[in-house]
């Protein structure tokens, strides 16, 4: 049943884009004049199947997606996504070989009351990636956001939210014990002038900071063959905020913590520079021995009035996409690289940074986007799948 999605999954995008009215042919109201003519809709089956960005990374790296769900989407006026958009659900099958939770796995999703771990729509994912013979990243498990109220407004002594924290750490890993490839188990712990968050971050307020190797040990403890990371955002490049990461790790792999992966979000605006030193930045992890990994991809941009990027905004964010998945090829152990959603109808971006959006690689009508020929591009150059016939347009 499921193999039968995945087989349907080229088909749907390219049944949407074939009837596609000419009139529709603007940014953002479905084939972008960018769309080259026969982008794989008018391949034969067996090809049009393998027109996606897995076929396109072979086994370069996985390639991976959030899978849309809780946080903002709760807020909005449609039903939770991944559970029931089914031509989005084709896509995530089809595309990505990696998934991430966006929201399910983290605390105030999997935590509504102190003695409740709902892990349904966690196991939901899991489920449907191994269905799909794509792999998992865990996110979250010590985070300053998305606490559950009774949590951050609980009256609980310091050992209890030692013991609250092991419990949680312990509880969640296990669960999907030698099923999940990676877990980002502290995630954003400097703020952006590079500190530790001593006050921001509840385990770091009622606990100090030593807390960070016990959440490592604990989850090694519950799945030795997870790979743990830190994880977080603008430290892309080489800034004080890595520079902090570099060191803090240094410090925890010298007294044995088990450390395997540094991350970085990757959430990228055009307003902004592109991070050119972001190969150097993951290199340096890379050479303590870490894996490492692109978790968050997104690249957004000002909208002009009227909601639609230009031409030259759509190329620059492709440019961006590719210089991100080209730094990912260029660092040994670099071997995962997710984009944070998929479709801006889903996307974070427009709530979180009011004005800007765009920040997906496809439209809302699934056709590409020239953000998503780059990274596929990018992906065949390095798998020698560049000039496949599937891939063709
Ligand atoms: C975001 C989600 O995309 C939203 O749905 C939610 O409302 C807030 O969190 N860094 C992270 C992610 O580590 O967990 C965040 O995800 C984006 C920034």
């Amino acid at each position: 049943m499921r193999r039968r999605q995945i087989l349907a999954a080229g088909a749907v995008a390219t049944t949407m884009a074939a009837v596609a009215p000419a009139a529709s042919a603007a940014p953002g109201g479905g084939r972008g004049p960018t769309q080259p003519p026969g982008d794989g809709t008018t391949k034969p089956p067996g090809l049009a199947k393998k027109d996606n960005l897995a076929f396109a990374a072979g086994s370069t790296l996985k390639i991976g997606c959030a899978v849309a769900g809780g946080g903002h989407h709760t807020d909005q006026d449609y039903p939770d996504p991944f559970t029931s958009d089914e031509p989005y659900r084709e896509v995530l099958a089809a595309e990505f070989t990696s998934l991430s939770a966006e929201n399910q796995m983290k605390w105030d999703h999997l935590r509504p009351a102190p003695d409740v771990y709902a892990f349904e729509d966690a196991d939901a994912i899991m489920d449907f990636a191994e269905a799909n013979g794509q792999v998992v990243r865990g996110h979250t498990l010590m985070w300053h956001n998305q606490n559950p109220a009774w949590l951050v407004e609980g009256d609980y002594s310091p050992e209890q939210l030692r013991e609250i924290l092991k419990d949680h750490i312990t509880t969640v890993v296990s669960r999907y014990a030698g099923r999940m490839q990676q877990w980002d188990v502290v995630n954003e712990i400097f703020d952006d002038d590079a500190q530790l968050r001593l006050e921001g971050n509840i385990w770091f307020r009622e606990l100090g900071t030593e807390i960070i190797a016990d959440c490592f040990r604990w989850a090694h403890e519950a799945d030795p063959e997870a790979l743990l990371f830190f994880n977080d955002y603008n430290v892309d490049g080489i800034n004080p905020k890595s520079d902090a990461y570099y060191t803090l790790i240094q410090d925890l792999l010298a007294d044995g913590v088990p450390i395997h992966g540094f991350s970085t979000q990757g959430h990228l605006s055009i307003r902004y520079g592109f991070p050119g030193d972001l190969a150097e930045n993951l290199q340096r992890f890379a050479d303590l021995g870490l894996q490492t990994a692109i978790t968050e991809l997104d690249v957004r941009m000002d909208l002009p009035e009227g909601g639609e990027p230009t031409q030259a905004q759509l190329e620059q964010q492709a440019d961006y996409y590719r210089r991100v998945v080209e730094a990912a090829l260029a660092v040994d152990g670099c071997e995962s690289l997710t984009l944070w959603g998929v479709l801006d109808k889903y996307s974070w971006v427009p709530g979180t940074f009011p004005g800007e959006g765009a920040a997906t690689v496809l439209w809302d009508d699934f056709t590409r986007k020239p953000a998503y020929f780059a990274v596929q591009d990018a992906l065949a150059e390095a798998s020698g799948r560049a000039g496949h016939p599937a891939l063709r347009r």
